[in-house]
């Protein structure tokens, strides 16, 4: 049987990461598409000439041309400018926007069959446009956001409750933005309630809370912290792992759980948006959107965040 394809679309500081990840987990062939000259050819024979140490048996092309990505299973993008310090994600809709026009048009015309995950930002308006533009059915067209979002805000608590990163479970919502819902009451390690064992370390509800509320602050500006510290451009690895596990979870069917920018047809009473939920990742891409209750408090921030995504959105008046 031939080995899967994986396209990427944007050969920068992501994309590099995704194909040395897609190497060296085996997932599939790569090829990376950039229109820089030069930079997808230099970056797969870079990590290509590791594949000896490394012991991975994939191939790594870099192109410019479209054409190359013709039978790719899943095509990964990120073309589009990063941020730089003091803007926010939707300071990039406009150079983005016709950045992912012309990427859209390209999946569509030569990779018609694939599943898309789109980590572009603004995410939330970046994957709606392209959907629109490839016309591929929302199952097969996702963004990235929420497993890295989750992943900070996990992390954030491992570190602050001394316990591995493996037994945390926590889990965000809504759009890519500062207005993302850290769910608070669904954080566990190991299903113990992480406001519970932060109540018995600190020994009062009222210090518990004020230490959850900088976790689930410093979660929401994870990213500007990152862009803050490194001054020439954005998260490079985290969304490249995050993204590797979504792509992973379809090529083998693993049917994860994991929050996805997924396109809402009622479901949390959102019609017509994507909006970041949990779903079952597998060989149908988007094979389930899982809904369940949220309280009255989540769901005012859940309705807030989602107001947002359509906010900017609606503003691409597609
Ligand atoms: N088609 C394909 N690639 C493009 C296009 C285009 N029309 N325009 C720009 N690119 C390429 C650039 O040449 C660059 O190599 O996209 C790449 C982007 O890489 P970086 O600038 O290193 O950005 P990166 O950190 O990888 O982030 C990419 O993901 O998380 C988001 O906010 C982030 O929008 C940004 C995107």
């Amino acid at each position: 049987m031939a080995r899967p394809k994986i396209a990427l679309i944007g050969g920068g500081q992501i994309g590099g990461v995704l194909a040395q990840l897609t190497a060296l987990r085996e997932l599939g062939d790569v090829v990376m598409f950039d229109i820089v000259e030069g930079l997808p050819q230099g970056k797969c024979l870079d990590i290509a000439e590791a594949s000896p140490v490394d012991g991975f048996d994939v191939e790594l092309k870099g192109t410019n041309d479209y054409k190359d990505i013709a039978g790719a299973n899943v095509v990964i993008v990120t073309a589009g400018l990063p941020r730089k310090p003091g803007m926010s994600r939707d300071d990039l809709i406009e150079v983005n926007s016709k950045i992912m026009t012309s990427v859209a048009e390209g999946i569509r015309d030569n990779a018609p069959d694939a599943f898309v995950i789109v980590i572009s930002n603004p995410l939330d308006a970046m994957v709606t446009l392209c959907q629109k533009i490839t016309g591929f059915p929302p199952n097969r067209v996702m963004g990235q956001a929420g497993v890295l979002d989750s992943a900070r805000f996990a992390a954030f608590i491992a570190w602050e409750l001394g316990v591995s990163i493996k037994d945390v479970n926590a889990m965000t919502l809504g759009g890519h933005g500062d207005t993302m819902v850290p769910l608070v009451r669904y954080a566990s390690v190991n299903g113990i309630p992480v406001m519970e064992l932060l109540e018995r370390k600190y020994g009062s509800k009222e210090k518990a809370k004020e230490v959850m509320d900088a976790m689930v602050k410093r979660t929401k500006g994870a990213g500007g912290e990152v862009v803050a510290l490194l001054k020439t451009g954005s998260a490079f690895y985290s969304p490249a792992s995050s993204a590797i596990a979504m792509a992973e979870s379809i090529l083998k069917d693993q049917k994860r759980v994991l929050p996805t920018c997924a396109y809402l047809q009622g479901e949390f009473g959102v019609d017509g948006y994507y909006v970041g939920v949990p779903c079952v990742l597998g060989a149908n891409g988007v094979e389930k959107i899982i809904e369940f209750t949220l309280d009255e408090e989540e769901q005012a921030m859940f309705d807030n965040s989602v107001n947002a995504v359509k906010n900017l959105v609606d503003s691409l008046n597609l």
